[in-house]
């Protein structure tokens, strides 16, 4: 059974520019993430609270959030890999938080600086404090269908992680294929191991598009009652710790799928694929959402 409406969680501006080789304008960005929300978006991940030597395009977050025109119905979040992160998104006013853990001890390494278990031990005191700011808090899981370095990922440990998220107090696990990798009957095994300890409404998928398997695989995760999904505009970004990932799913190939397929997103194409293809001017490249082009807007 297909879910009848699906939510969306816009990640371009987060997971979308934080990988740009040359620092986007906070004015692009600022548009960028006012004109998803006029396009229907209710969660747009606006930036991101880490080390600006580890990531130097989200450095600019808090001003990010201060300067945009926030709407009523739509929640601005951002990732927080510790206390001072969640201090600063808490300052900033995020409506959601999300913490970041993987599946691979080495991608952990590389995007983290520390061991699954640390990570782990981390994030607890951030759960914490987000929840006596009644903030949400939303997990992350990378490197669900395989690792840039350990290659394999064994679906136990996914839903290893995944449920010590949630037990830890994340309202959502999202499994993140960060380096696009999954195909579709992988993906559905992965994906059964995880149901085995998760029920589907507090699941979410991420994927990113490298080797244009991700519609195929959110298919099959719709297919098995998750009805929440990530993906960035125009098909933007990549980890900059997860060597050769490209963008996630472009939100415009996935609206036209569900619009498709009668499932209710509440985004509209049309305003969607023009804020795709005003960032993708001040980028100076071409949308790598195949709906922008098709619409040749
Ligand atoms: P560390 O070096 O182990 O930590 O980094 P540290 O506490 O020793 O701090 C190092 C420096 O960063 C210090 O500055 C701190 O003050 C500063 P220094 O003394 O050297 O001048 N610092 C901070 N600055 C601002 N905000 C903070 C903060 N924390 C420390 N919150 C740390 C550990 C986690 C901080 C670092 O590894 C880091 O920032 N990593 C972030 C990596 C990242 O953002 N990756 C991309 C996001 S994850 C992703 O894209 C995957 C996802 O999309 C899902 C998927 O696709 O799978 C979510
Ligand atoms: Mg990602």
């Amino acid at each position: 059974m297909l879910p009848k409406s699906v939510k969306i969680v816009e990640v371009g501006p987060r997971d979308g520019l934080q990988n740009e080789q040359g620092m986007v304008p906070l004015a692009a960005k600022i548009a960028l993430i006012e004109q998803l929300a006029d396009a229907g978006c209710t969660v747009i991940e606006t930036g991101s609270f880490v080390s600006p030597k580890w990531v130097p395009q989200m450095a600019d977050s808090t001003a990010v959030f201060q300067q945009i025109k926030r709407q009523n119905n739509v929640r601005y979040t951002a990732l927080t890999p510790n206390l001072r992160g969640l201090e600063a998104a808490i300052e900033a006013q995020a409506d959601e938080v999300a913490i970041f853990g993987a599946a691979s001890e080495a991608f952990s390494q590389k995007n983290i600086n520390c061991s699954i278990a640390e990570s782990l031990e981390r994030f607890l005191p951030v759960i914490e404090l987000a929840q006596k700011h009644q903030l949400p808090v939303r997990g992350y899981v990378s490197c669900v269908l395989g690792c840039p370095y350990e290659g394999h990922i064994a679906p136990e440990k996914v839903a290893q992680v995944s449920k010590q998220l949630i037990d830890m107090g994340c309202y959502e696990v999202s499994l993140g294929d960060t380096i696009g990798v999954g195909t579709p009957v992988k993906t559905q095994q992965m994906l059964n191991t995880v149901l085995n300890l998760i029920p589907e409404n507090k699941l979410a998928v991420h994927f990113h598009d490298t080797y244009g398997q991700a519609l195929a695989n959110i298919l099959i995760a719709l297919q098995q009652g998750i009805s929440v999904v990530d993906s960035a505009v125009s098909g933007l970004g990549g980890c900059p710790y997860a060597k050769g990932a490209s963008g996630n799913v472009a939100t415009e190939d996935l609206i036209y799928m569900l619009d498709g397929m009668n499932i209710k997103t509440g985004i509209d194409l049309t305003k969607l694929t023009h804020a795709g293809l005003n960032m993708m001017q001040s980028l100076g490249r071409r949308s790598n959402s195949k709906v922008a082009l098709a619409l040749n807007i």
